[in-house]
């Protein structure tokens, strides 16, 4: 049986006898990273700097949110603002492991920029299994690269110190409610972030309507499950797809986008089964993003389970 509470014990330690010196963590505010930065805060203390990556493609008040977060928990942090440079990295790039690999390296190229001046030669990162089982290797097939993995550049200047590497993310969720973390229930949120809930090519106007979307599609099913009509699923979220339809806006024809929404259940995010969600709400959604949207005139509710399809689009 998994105990939260010995393998908090350990995974300080272990940081403490790999990272010797200074190190800086990547902090993206999810569950997995902020149990990473408690840990390695405990481990480190003033030798530790998070930073905290602004890629412009977070979701609503996320920034602030995390900043907010870290402070709380004491962990000495910095924030990035990299929009505009990771908006010119991804320009006129479709192919999504491409933009994975783009992600990965400019996340990198940030992390080295600012170790330096800091003194750190380690990188502290919240990987854990699915993120290195799915990114493939000599006996698996690769999935997709995950940012953190495969999406990493062959040559780094840090050394990577992971202490999360084995577990799954029921697992982290037990060690963050153990270190009593706000963020621990938090749905996962992957790190090339709206990058790949954007279908085909990036730009700041997809980006600002998938942005929008998820927003609304958080708000409506949180409620929902607030009022006791439907239990909040694993993950949801919405995309924005590389394809117009034809519609009609009052009397006039619409030649706009299509926005799927998608909620699954899931224990780990190995599998995954699509969320029954009640067909009231699905309509609340979709005249909101429609009204709310005004490029979006169709949205479609995604009802494939994992495997076949995987639970992001890209
Ligand atoms: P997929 O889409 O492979 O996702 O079924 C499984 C879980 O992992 C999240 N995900 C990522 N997380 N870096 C991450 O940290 C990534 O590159 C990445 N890609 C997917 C996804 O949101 C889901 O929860």
């Amino acid at each position: 049986m998994f105990r939260p509470e010995a393998f908090v014990e350990e995974a300080v330690e272990q940081v403490r006898r790999e990272a010797k010196g200074k190190a800086i963590l990547a902090a993206s505010g999810g569950v997995d990273s902020t149990v990473a930065a408690v840990l390695a805060g405990r481990a480190l203390g003033e030798n530790l700097l998070a930073v905290y990556v602004d890629t412009g493609l977070m979701r609503k008040d996320e920034t602030a949110d995390v900043d907010r977060t870290l402070k709380e928990m004491g962990v000495q942090h910095r924030v990035v603002d990299a929009g505009a440079e990771f908006m010119a990295a991804l320009k006129g790039v479709e192919d999504p492991e491409r933009k994975r690999h783009i992600i990965g390296n400019k996340f990198v190229e940030i992390f080295e920029r600012e170790a330096k001046p800091f003194g750190a030669t380690v990188l502290v990162q919240g990987t854990i299994a699915p993120d290195w089982i799915e990114s493939g290797g000599a006996l698996r097939d690769r999935i997709k690269a995950h940012h953190n993995v495969a999406g990493l550049p062959e040559v780094m200047n840090l050394t990577l110190v992971e202490p999360l590497r084995d577990l799954y993310k029921d697992e982290v969720r037990k060690v963050a409610r153990a270190l009593g973390l706000r963020v621990s229930e938090r749905q996962p949120f992957p790190g090339p972030a709206l990058a790949v809930r954007c279908l085909g090519e990036v730009t700041e106007e997809k980006v600002d309507v998938v942005r929008g979307a998820c927003a609304i599609v958080e708000e409506e099913l949180e409620a929902a499950a607030g009022s006791g009509k439907m239990t909040l699923p694993w993950q949801y979220f919405a995309v924005l797809l590389p394809i117009r339809s034809v519609g009609v806006h009052g009397d006039v024809r619409a030649y706009g986008w299509t926005v799927a929404v998608r909620a699954v259940e899931s224990v780990d995010g190995m599998s995954a089964r699509y969320s029954k969600i009640p067909q009231d709400v699905l309509e609340r959604i979709s005249s909101r993003i429609t009204n709310e949207m005004p490029h979006v005139n169709r949205v479609v509710y995604d009802v494939t389970n994992k495997p076949p399809a995987t639970i992001e689009w890209e």
